[in-house]
């Protein structure tokens, strides 16, 4: 494919050059592809609203390289750098106060007082950042609300041509978004994801929470309806109905007939989040007019499943 590049320096210069001019390209992390585009440009923070046709209330998560580079943009609490020495970088995001001084553009925070921002670890993502002079705003590489891409190939069958560099480092190994936490006043999870509510607890010895439903959009993102594969989706079912596919999970279903997809054989909660979205994505390419999903684990990364297919399902 002619818009999709290889991990090179020439490629990795390329990149730069192409956000540099404050455009935007697609960047593989370890949880989902992303669109990048200079933070700190507004022209390049539309662009992004613009593709995604994403509504402007949604901020955007800042991707750093490391601690020095966010000190100019973000108030940095003893709670935050505890979590930054565990999980950073990696697949965490936190919500910061944002300093009056900061060079984000505040379209990409939607003019909020706080900004996401997260370190991610894919080596290709990491050496661009480290020669940017400038964070990335990067949301999901999908159009609003629907399935996130999890490998070169999704976001092409998402933007076609429209995106005219997209940048290879093979499928993505978390394969779902970060978890998002809120650091700014209250300490809550906003979006599980593969750092566990446990593994929080354990590194800031005291409880945390969950985001309770409100109706205030706290985090925005958390719109009911996200991660939609565009076809109804079913949830907790025991059998099939006519003309669905089905979602499984674990070594009970061995069975392989064609309408049946196992998310994990082996009962592996890791590999069904890896294999969700491409997953879905696939059953909605075969024509597939509906999905029945049985019941699937909820704990540790189980619980960020069940949240994406809860939304995907409204
Ligand atoms: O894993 C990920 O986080 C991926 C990769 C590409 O890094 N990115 C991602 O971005 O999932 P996006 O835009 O699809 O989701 C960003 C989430 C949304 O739920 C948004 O509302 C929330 O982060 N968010 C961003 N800024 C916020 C803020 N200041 N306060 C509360 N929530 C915020
Ligand atoms: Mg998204």
């Amino acid at each position: 494919m002619k818009n999709i590049y290889k991990n090179s320096t020439q490629n990795l210069n390329k990149a730069k050059k192409i956000l540099m001019k404050n455009n935007i390209i697609a960047v593989p992390t370890e949880t989902v592809y992303g669109l990048a585009g200079n933070a700190y440009s507004n022209k390049s923070v539309k662009k992004i609203y613009k593709l995604k046709k994403r509504p402007k209330k949604n901020p955007l998560i800042i991707h750093y390289y490391n601690l020095k580079s966010l000190k100019k943009d973000a108030y940095l609490g003893g709670e935050f750098l505890k979590l930054y020495n565990r999980f950073s970088p990696g697949p965490l995001t936190y919500i910061l106060r944002k300093k009056k001084s900061s060079k984000i553009s505040p379209l990409a925070n939607s003019n909020l007082k706080t900004i996401a921002v997260r370190f991610p670890k894919n080596v290709i993502i990491r050496k661009l950042l480290k020669n940017l002079n400038f964070p990335l705003a990067i949301p999901s590489a999908n159009i609003s609300s629907a399935v996130s891409p999890v490998s070169s190939n999704d976001v092409l069958d998402e933007f076609g041509s429209k995106i005219k560099f997209i940048f290879d480092g093979g499928n993505s190994k978390i394969g779902l978004e970060s978890t998002v936490i809120n650091l700014n006043k209250k300490i809550q999870i906003l979006r599980p994801g593969m750092v566990s509510i446990e593994d929080i607890r354990k590194v800031l010895k005291k409880k945390v929470y969950f985001l309770k439903k409100t109706n205030k959009l706290i985090s925005p993102g958390l719109l009911k309806r996200h991660y939609s594969p565009g076809i109804p989706i079913k949830l907790n079912c025991e059998r099939i109905e006519d003309k669905a596919a089905l979602i499984v999970f674990g070594k009970k279903y061995m069975n392989n007939k064609k309408n049946t997809f196992n998310l994990s054989k082996n009962g592996n909660i890791k590999e069904a989040a890896r294999n969700l979205y491409k997953t879905l994505r696939k059953i909605k390419n075969l024509g597939y007019k509906k999905i029945n999903v049985v019941k699937i684990p909820n704990s540790k990364i189980g619980i960020a499943i069940n949240d994406r297919l809860k939304k995907a399902s409204y």
